[in-house]
This record gives structure tokens, sequence and C-alpha cells, in this order.
């Protein structure tokens, strides 16, 4: 489906598109060929290579190829990733809307970009394959995506290049897994059912699987976890993912909100709320496709992936506000709002990830605010931790992946509104400010004092609206995030 092919002759190559990235203002092609092709279109009134401009030649003299489309990336020194990866995702939503089932993307002349090699590759890549995913189950989408992706990269590089798209690949299809599962209505991933779906795509790549079951986690004192299932009639699960290298020498336990509806309980949420609280899972989905890209990859560090999953529903054995319930860890916490149930159910899995496992260190991944939404909108992620050192690599890692994260704090003042009166500590703070942040102190209370980091992607992990290479729907957040940095953390220690 995906083919390197070498650049050479590219005017001999017979493909349905050929699709050729243009710069504003400046040469970016090193084949003879290119710069007469992108002169034509230059001279053009309506193209002139700017960022989100694009026209196509039909059979223009000098190449076999059907169509040629010129894409603009706009000024070069703004060239990045991103720009790339964006200007290939429209190109493939406009090859979907022609009915074209083949394209030819000529990778630029890598000199001239600041950003190197690997990077272009990639994120040309990734746009492509991302940009050609569409959520097929149920309906038939009105055009169908492409069956064929080819990049010609310079022939001494054909090598390099077919081994880097190997890991993009595979990186790729773990992001569109997640983005699947969270696409997927509430009806068909209810706690039981979404436990199997991991199981069986994870088992498919040898990880060790786990899943316990309501009786498991009764007896073993889940109190938070069951009190937000407690209303719903489908029973939580708990499923839990091991990567277990030979050559692996340190532990990172993997932690993803697996709420897959949050109704917000008897806090029933408002219309305009519930609609897309399908998405909730996010968190779940996205460590569970990280942890199996992993496998794929074979990346050299044990990882253990915790997925806590729940239905957050109103009934007549649904936890009242006020109810207070003693968490695995045992401490005793009263709720005193039903919705801020994604902290309770992963209360319980950070304490029980560290106790069974002691991790070196613990990363959770959750829709848990709306107050982070609030702070930095929807496409950028929370992140939360004392340790600067794993912030600012996943940082970094989100520059790249542009699957961008930003520093909140963790002030220890503000634990105070946290506190009951009447249990351990509360689940919510009687303020309407600074939400996202007591959220994160509330999940610190169970975490030990293992390394920990928070990210809160309530945010990014869904699009109302499509964007350049992401439908409507769960946006895969995480995965390309998650496995930049794990491919750092491997060759680090902690
Ligand atoms: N799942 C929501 C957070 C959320 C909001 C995710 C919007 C995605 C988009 C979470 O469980 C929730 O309801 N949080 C409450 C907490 C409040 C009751 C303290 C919120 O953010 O309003
Ligand atoms: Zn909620
Ligand atoms: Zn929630």
């Amino acid at each position: 489906m995906l083919t390197i092919v070498s650049s050479f002759e590219i005017e001999k190559k017979q493909v349905e598109m050929l699709v050729i990235p243009v710069c504003e203002d400046a040469d970016i092609h090193s084949s003879a060929l290119m710069p007469e092709l992108v002169h034509q279109a230059k001279s053009l009134k309506e193209f002139s290579g700017a960022d989100n401009e694009d026209i196509v030649f039909y059979a223009p003299s000098g190449v076999l190829a059907a169509q040629v489309m010129f894409i603009g990336l706009g000024k070069k020194d703004k060239i990045d990733g991103e720009v790339l990866r964006r200007a290939c995702g429209r190109a493939i939503k406009k090859c979907i809307q022609k009915e074209i089932s083949e394209a030819l993307f000529v990778i630029p002349f890598i000199e001239f970009i600041h950003t190197g090699p690997d990077v272009i590759l990639e994120a040309m890549v990734e746009g492509a394959l991302l940009g050609n995913y569409q959520f097929d189950q149920f309906k038939k989408p009105k055009h169908p995506s492409l069956l064929k992706l080819a990049f010609a990269v310079p022939e001494d590089s054909v090598q390099h290049a077919r081994l880097l798209s190997q890991k993009i690949i595979i990186i790729c299809e773990g992001t569109l897994l997640a983005r699947e599962w969270v696409i997927t209505p509430s009806n068909l991933k209810r706690p039981e059912q979404f436990a199997r779906s991991l199981v069986r795509m994870a088992e498919k790549e040898n990880l060790k699987t786990e899943v316990l079951d309501h009786t498991a986690l009764k007896k073993k004192k889940f109190g938070a976890l069951l009190a937000v299932a407690a209303g719903s009639d489908a029973n939580a699960r708990m499923v839990i993912l091991e990567h277990n290298p030979d050559n692996a020498t340190q532990t990172l336990a993997l932690v993803g909100k697996g709420v897959t509806f949050d109704s917000g309980g008897i806090n029933l949420k408002p219309q305009g709320s519930l609609e897309d609280m399908k998405m909730d899972m996010a968190g779940a989905a996205a460590v569970a496709a990280t942890m199996i890209t992993a496998a794929r990859l074979r990346m050299p560090i044990r990882l253990i992936g915790v997925l806590p999953l729940v239905e957050n529903m109103p009934s007549g054995s649904a936890t009242r506000p006020g109810d207070i319930v003693k968490s695995f860890s045992g401490k005793t916490i009263e709720i005193n709002n039903t919705d801020a149930e994604g902290r309770l159910i992963l209360a319980d899995s950070l304490s029980y990830v560290i106790q069974t496992y002691q991790p070196d260190a613990v990363v959770d991944l959750a829709t848990l605010t709306g107050a982070c939404v609030v702070a930095l909108g929807e496409r950028i992620a929370g992140v939360f931790s004392l340790d600067d050192r794993m912030c600012e690599t996943l940082i970094a890692s989100g520059e790249k992946t542009f699957e961008r994260c930003w520093k909140m704090p963790l002030p220890e003042d503000y634990k105070d509104l946290l506190k009951s009166e009447v249990a351990d500590i509360c689940n919510i703070t009687g303020l309407k400010w600074g939400g996202a942040i007591t959220a994160a102190l509330f999940l610190s209370e169970f975490t030990e004092n293992t390394r920990w980091m928070h990210i809160d992607i309530a945010g990014p992990a869904y699009v109302k609206k499509e964007t350049a290479y992401c439908g409507v729907g769960g946006t895969g957040f995480g995965v390309r995030l998650l496995c930049d940095w794990l491919e750092k953390t491997a060759s680090l220690s902690f």
C-alpha cells in the first residue's frame, strides 16, 4: 500500500497523480524536470506556492502521470514538519475527492530545508497516511480512500527511506487504531466489549494480557473505580497489558482513562456537553495503541499498560453526591461530584500499578477536565509533573510530532482545596477556578513517591471539524507523542 521509489526518472512513472510540493521563494527539487514544471505552475495567477494553495495539471507534457498536483508550502524559512504534514494531508483529501486511487509524492530536495531529511519524509508520510483514513464502519464514505501511496526519494537514500517508512507506517497504524476506538459509539464499546477488543489486538502482538472483571475488582477493593461504574448496568473491567522485552533495563507504567461514556452520573451533564462523551476513553485508546505499537517496534523498554474501563451513568444504583468510598490505596474519598469520575478510576489504577509493579515511572493520559480546555484550548495538552526532565523530553516530543504539550503547575498549597471534613480527600474543590490543576493534584495523592507525569488530553483528543489530516472524531492524540518519547526514554535511564 505504501512504497518508496527512486526519484530517478520521475517523468517516466505512470501514475494517476503525481504530487509535487512547491515552495514560494525557493527551488526545493533536485530532479532536472521539476524546475520546468514548477515554473509552469507558478506562472499561473492562482498559484504562487503559498501555504494552503494547490493546483492540478492534467497530463502536462514531459511526464507520464495522468495528473500533477502542486501543493504550496509557503516560504522556505517557515517550512517545518507540520507544514509538510498538513500539505500532504490536504493533497490526499483532494485526491480522495477526485477518486484518485494512487498517488506518487515527490520528496523535496532535503538540503534546502533546515529540518533535516528524516523529518521531511516522516511528516509527509504521516500527513498522507493519516489523511487517507476514513471511518467506514456504518456508512460508505462518499469517495474511497486511496489504495496506493508512493514516495520518491533520491536513489542513494531509498534504502534508508524504506526502513524509516516501515517505522512511520507502524506508528500511524497505531494512531488510526486509537482513532477507530474513540470514534466507535458507546453502545458498541461498553467496558466488557471494549476490553475484549483491546485484548484481541494486544494478543496479536504478543503482549501479555490480564483482565480484572467485576468480581476481581471487588475482591481487590477497587472502591473508587467501582463507585464510578455503580450506576451502569455494564460492569467495569481493568485491562492490564505488558510488553516485556528481554533487553529492558527499566519499567514504565502507562495508565489511560477509559470512561466509555461519561454522562456525568447523578451530576448529569447538560445537553451540549453529552454528545461527544463517547470520547472519554481516548486516554485508554492512546495507551493501548501505544503499547501495541511499542510491541510491533520491539521497543527495548518494559511497559505496563493499565486501562480502567467504566461507563459513568445515573440510575438507582449510581453513586450519590456526598457518598464516601474507600479507594484501593485505603484513602477514603468524598465524592461530591459524580462527573469528576476520571480521577477516581485513575486514582485506583495508579495505586494498583505502583503497588503491583513498582515501575520506575508512571505516565497517565486522560480526557480529565474541561478546565484544561479552557486553559490551553482544543489543540494543546496540559502536562503536570514534578520531574522536569520527563516534562522537557515530553514537550520536545510534542514539538516534533505536533502533539503539543504545555507544562502546568502543581502548587502544593492548592491541595488544601481538596480537603474534606469527613473523608481523607474530596474529589472536587468548592471553587470554579483551576480545575485542571486541582484534578492533577488529586491524582498526585495516589502516586506515592513514584516519578509521575499526567497528561490532560481533554482538548486535543477529539475534533468536531475535520482538519488537514484528521476527520471528525478521535485524533489518536498521544500515540505519536508517546512513541517518540518512549524511543528517547528507552535510551536514557531514570
Ligand atoms: N470527561 C470530562 C472532561 C472533559 C470535558 C473531557 C470536555 C473532554 C471534553 C470529565 O470527567 C469531567 O466531567 N470533568 C468535570 C470536572 C468537574 C465536575 C470538577 C469538568 O471538567 O467539568
Ligand atoms: Zn465527568
Ligand atoms: Zn470524564
